[in-house]
C-alpha cells in the first residue's frame, strides 16, 4: 500500500507574518500523519524559517527548485542540493510547468536536476503535464512519455521508486478548471504502466500526485481514483483550513 502524499506549493507567496499564521493553523489542525505524508514548499528564503517554526510537527519541508549543479561553485543565484539538505529539506519540486514555460527549463535540464536530487538523497517531485493545445491535439500521452523518457534516460526505471511524480495538466493550474477524476486517473495509470515496463516494483511504490486546482470540494473524488496517491496543491495550500481539508480528504479515502 502506498502512503498518500499531499504537498503545498506556495509558489512566490508568503511573508513571515503570513507564514506564521498559516503554520499555526496547520500544526494545530494536522492529526493524521500516520495515514498521509504532508509537506509544504515555501520560497527558498523562507525554508529555514518554516523548518524552525514547524519544530517537531509531522510536516516535511520541500523546495520549489534547485540547481542542476551538484555541489558548490560559481553559479550566481543558484541553490544546490546539499544546501537544501543542510536546511532539512526532504523534497524538491522539479520541472514545474511554470519553470518549463517561463524560465525555459527543458526535459534534459530537468532530468539532470532529478539525478542531482537523487544523488543528494532529496526526493524529487517531478512535474509532468500537457498544455491545452496538446490535449486538444490528442497528444497528451506522447507529451508525458517524452517528459518521462528524459528522466528514464538519465536515472533508469528503478529510480522511480524514489521519485514522486506530479501529474499537472497545464490547463488546470491556477485556472479553477480541474481534470475530471477519470481524466486524471487515465493519465496516472498511463504513467504507472510506463514505469512498470521498466520496473514493476518501482511502479508499484511510486507516488503519483495530481495537481491543478485541487480544492476541498474536489479532492475526495480525485483521491478516490486508484492511481491518484495525493496532490500537489497551489492556491489552496495558502489557507490552513483548505489545505487541511485536502489532507484530510486523502486520509479519508486512502488512509
Ligand atoms: P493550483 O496550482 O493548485 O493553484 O492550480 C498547482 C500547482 O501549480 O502545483
Amino acid at each position: 500500500m502506498r502512503k498518500p502524499f499531499v504537498a503545498g506549493n506556495w509558489k512566490m507567496h508568503g511573508s513571515k507574518a503570513m507564514i506564521a499564521e498559516l503554520l499555526t493553523g496547520l500544526t494545530a489542525g494536522w492529526k493524521q500523519a500516520d495515514s498521509v505524508d504532508v509537506a509544504v514548499c515555501p520560497p527558498a528564503i523562507y525554508i529555514d524559517y518554516v523548518r524552525r517554526t514547524l519544530g517537531s510537527a509531522p510536516i516535511a519541508v520541500g523546495a520549489q527548485n534547485m540547481s542542476d549543479q551538484p555541489a558548490y561553485g560559481a553559479f550566481t543565484g543558484e541553490i544546490s542540493a546539499p544546501m537544501l539538505k543542510e536546511f532539512d529539506c526532504r523534497y524538491v519540486i522539479l520541472g514545474h510547468s511554470e519553470r518549463r514555460a517561463l524560465y525555459g527549463e527543458d526535459d534534459d535540464f530537468i532530468a539532470r536536476k532529478v539525478e542531482v536530487a537523487l544523488d543528494a538523497k532529496l526526493t524529487p517531485i517531478l512535474c509532468v503535464g500537457e498544455t491545452l493545445e496538446e490535449r486538444e491535439a490528442g497528444i497528451t500521452e506522447r507529451v508525458i512519455e517524452r517528459q518521462l523518457q528524459a528522466v528514464i534516460d538519465r536515472v533508469g526505471g528503478e529510480a522511480f521508486g524514489d521519485i514522486v511524480i506530479a501529474y499537472e495538466p497545464v490547463w488546470a493550474i491556477g485556472t479553477g478548471k480541474t481534470a475530471t477524476p477519470e481524466q486524471a486517473q487515465a493519465v496516472h495509470a498511463f504513467i504507472r504502466e510506463r514505469i512498470a515496463m521498466l520496473s514493476a516494483d518501482a511502479a508499484e511504490r511510486m507516488i503519483i500526485q495530481y495537481g491543478g486546482s485541487v480544492k476541498p470540494n474536489n479532492a475526495e473524488a480525485l483521491f478516490s481514483q486508484p492511481d491518484i496517491d495525493g496532490g500537489l496543491i497551489g492556491g489552496a495550500s495558502l489557507k490552513a483550513e483548505d489545505f487541511l481539508a485536502i489532507c484530510n480528504a486523502a486520509a479519508k479515502v486512502k488512509g
